[in-house]
């Protein structure tokens, strides 16, 4: 069996035909969706995702600003910069892009973003609306992750869900949203006993560890859903991610690849998060025009 494969560039092609429209519209009625990224350090990696979520951002119509710090940018200086960007109506998601330089307090920076400018959902106030099942805005790999399930019409009510990673960017948020969906979850972690254990249970699978080629063929239930989240460029430039596709693709039904899986669809969650951000907005001014 040859797993089929779930092509995330070209999902994240279709969803942006959408949101180009949704942009245009926005801009004809006066409120361009806008988007602020910070980047502090010089970081090669987070330099390219940050690129290309401006690179995105443009080309979909939203207004796009970078603001680059170098690494011994002060928090306050931070604090204040997000501030200002609270305050700021052409703006209407602010992204900080992580990881932080140690001696900035990231929890401090997170919880300073508006609730609603938010769209990475890092708050804690968003993750507890999501927690609770009362989402404003949803984070954007796990989003782009049900996106891909939803993609192949996979049943997600009842089946068994196995999270590889307890991170607050993807592996908590993913939980609540399968769970959400109607999905039996276990979490692992990097203190998990038997790991292939619990990985032979699931149907759905999603590795997000950062640990290069942990999930190997034998740990797959076969005619599994296996979802590939982590990635990583070595010292050569050689690409990693954390399942070993070429055997895994063997025994999965379906299995989405690196690079053009989750990567261009975390982004594309991004951009339809800001325009939501921004639609509300307009909402709110046409309300308070009534
Ligand atoms: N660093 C790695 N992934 C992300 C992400 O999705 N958002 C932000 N802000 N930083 C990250």
């Amino acid at each position: 069996m040859t797993a089929e494969i779930i092509n995330g560039n070209l999902l994240a092609q279709d969803l942006r035909v959408d949101i180009a429209a949704r942009a245009a519209k926005l801009t004809e009625q006066g409120v361009t969706p806008g988007l602020a990224v910070i980047l502090v350090g010089d970081s090669a990696a987070s330099m390219v995702y940050v690129m290309n979520k401006e690179k995105a951002s443009k080309a979909m119509g939203i207004h796009s600003v970078l603001e680059r710090y170098d690494a011994d940018f002060s928090e306050t200086a931070l604090l204040e910069r997000i501030q200002a960007l609270n305050e700021d109506p052409a703006i209407h998601g602010i992204l900080v892009q992580l990881p932080l330089p140690p001696h900035i307090d990231t929890h401090k920076v997170i919880a300073a973003i508006k609730p609603e400018k938010d769209v990475d959902c890092f708050n804690v106030i968003n993750a507890g609306l999501l927690m609770t099942g009362r989402p404003q805005i949803r984070p954007c790999t796990p989003y782009g992750v049900m996106k891909m399930l939803e993609s192949i019409d996979y049943p997600i009510t009842g089946a068994h869900a196995v999270i590889v990673g307890a991170s607050n960017i993807v592996g908590k948020p993913m939980a609540m949203m399968l769970l959400q969906a109607g999905a039996t979850i276990t979490i692992c972690n990097s203190k998990t006993r038997d790991l292939a254990y619990h990985t032979r249970l699931a149907d759905i699978l999603i590795a997000a560890t950062g640990q290069r080629n942990i999930i190997k063929a034998d740990m797959i239930k076969p005619g599994a859903v296996v979802i590939d989240v982590g990635v990583e460029r070595d010292e050569n430039g050689k690409l990693w991610s954390d399942v070993d596709f070429p055997n895994v693709k063997e025994v999965a039904g379906y299995i989405s690849p690196v690079p053009g899986g989750v990567g261009p669809m975390t982004i594309t969650m991004l951009l339809v998060n800001t325009i939501e951000a921004a639609e509300k907005k307009l909402q709110e001014k046409l309300q308070a025009e009534k």
